[in-house]
């Protein structure tokens, strides 16, 4: 008899609004489960470094232009995201593709458009939605100089984030209350990361493909 097929990791994937919580949450989770986390925007490679000169306004780019890039700044650490969930190892992200669509369609471009460079990427097993009204987000500090961070674009993120839940092959979808204290949206978060995981290995399926 070979040795046992070592169970796969869970891709677990954390969405919401500036300052809903997603940092805190990620590191909490990760250390809880052990997990390895991956943050995106990524900003350390060649296109992450075009994409945080683009939101820091240090220079300009087309919507497409810029959508295309946030979308291959995923897809060059899908290798790293497929070993690593092979290997055995829980996947944490901090934003995905989710982010993805929301800030672009937030902008004017179709939705259609901004979903296709996306598609076939790992499906998470659980996504996490944060949500928190753009009001209590305001409150947990000034917003930074950052492009994005401005109230009125904040409001359509947060209309277009909480709908994608709702569309097919997305994967497990949960929205959590992030207004509550962090402890207790700690709590909820790692409730139904347990109850992924635990699918997970119960089922022994392949990581799907995002959008297929
Ligand atoms: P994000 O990554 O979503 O932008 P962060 O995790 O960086 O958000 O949190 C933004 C700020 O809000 C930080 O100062 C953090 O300490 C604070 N914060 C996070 N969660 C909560 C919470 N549940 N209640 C109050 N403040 C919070
Ligand atoms: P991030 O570094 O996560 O900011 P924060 O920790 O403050 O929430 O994200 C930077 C910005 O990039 C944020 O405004 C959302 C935006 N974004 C996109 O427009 N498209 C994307 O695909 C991603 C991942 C992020
Ligand atoms: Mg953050």
């Amino acid at each position: 008899l070979g040795a046992a097929k070592k169970v796969r990791g869970a891709l677990i994937v954390i969405e919401g609004l500036d300052r809903a919580g997603k940092s805190t949450q990620v590191s909490r989770i990760a250390q809880s489960i052990t997990a390895k986390t991956i943050k995106f925007p990524e900003r350390t490679t060649p296109i992450g470094k075009m994409i945080d000169s683009y939101l820091g306004k240090m220079s300009e780019m087309d919507d497409h232009a810029i959508h295309l890039l946030f979308s291959a700044n995923r897809w060059e650490k899908v290798d790293e995201i497929l070993r690593s969930l092979d290997d055995g190892q829980h996947v944490i992200c901090d934003r995905y593709a989710f982010s993805g669509i929301a800030y672009s369609c937030a902008k004017g471009l179709s939705h259609d458009w901004c979903r296709s460079p996306d598609v076939g990427l790992p499906l998470p097993d659980l996504t996490l939605f944060l949500s928190l009204t753009p009001e209590v987000a305001a409150q947990r500090g000034a917003y930074g100089e950052e492009r994005y961070e401005v109230v009125a674009i904040q409001e359509k993120v947060k209309t277009i984030l909480s709908q994608l839940g709702s569309e097919t092959n997305v994967g497990p979808w949960q929205t959590i209350d992030a207004g509550q204290d962090i402890d207790k949206v700690t709590e909820d978060c790692l409730a139904e990361v347990k109850k992924a995981i635990d699918s997970v290995q119960l089922k022994g399926a392949p990581i799907g493909k995002l959008f297929t």
